[in-house]
């Protein structure tokens, strides 16, 4: 019989190794057992559920009738209310983009509601007042008109909202 030294043989080890490792299997194996033993009963008191098919009882939202007409064209227009639309009104437009230099007369600007002052501008044609208003534009003289009044986070719409808001004054 050998000696360890320790106090004990290693024959005594190895039945003791041997002895942990069945315990470990046991464990293990009992573990197992109870887990489907679980599940088994988990399986068994959902099962009522699942089998009988809830959703067959609800009825569809809609159904497609076949021999319903399909259009034939779908239309991509969109239909914005009014009511939710952001875009700012002609008076809105001015008072914020147009107002600082047109009420003012600022570096020449011609002053809203004043006809006099749009005389000579109206002969140029609407389209082109418009076009500068969106666009901007430098006179002979060196006057400056920057492009939107410098707004330029307003839409085209709104500065034409606005310059017609400024004709509509005079
Ligand atoms: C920073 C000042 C300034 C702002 C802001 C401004 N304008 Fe002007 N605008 C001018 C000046 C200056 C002129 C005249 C330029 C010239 O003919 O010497 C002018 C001229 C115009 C004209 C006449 C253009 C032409 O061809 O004779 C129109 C139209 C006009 N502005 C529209 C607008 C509208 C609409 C807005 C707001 C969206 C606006 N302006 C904002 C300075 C401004």
């Amino acid at each position: 019989m050998s000696n360890t030294g320790l106090g004990f043989s290693y024959k005594s080890f190895l039945a003791l190794i041997v002895v942990f490792a069945c315990c470990i299997l046991l464990f293990e194996y009992i573990g197992d057992l109870g887990a489907s033993l679980i599940k088994d009963q988990v399986k068994d008191s959902t099962s009522k559920y699942s089998d009988s098919k809830l959703e067959d009882n609800i009825p569809p939202l809609f159904t497609l009738n076949k021999n319903q007409q399909q259009p034939s064209e779908v239309s991509t227009t969109k239909i914005i209310p009014t009511s939710l639309s952001t875009e700012m009104n002609g008076e809105d437009a001015y008072n914020s983009a147009c107002f600082v230099c047109h009420t003012t007369g600022a570096g020449g600007a011609p002053f809203i509601g004043v006809p006099i002052a749009w005389e000579a501008r109206m002969k140029k044609g609407t389209e082109t007042l418009m076009k500068h208003s969106i666009e901007g534009y430098v006179s002979e003289d060196g006057g400056i008109m920057p492009a939107k009044g410098g707004r330029l986070d307003l839409s085209d719409q709104e500065v034409l909202n606005a310059f017609v808001y400024m004709l509509d004054q005079l």
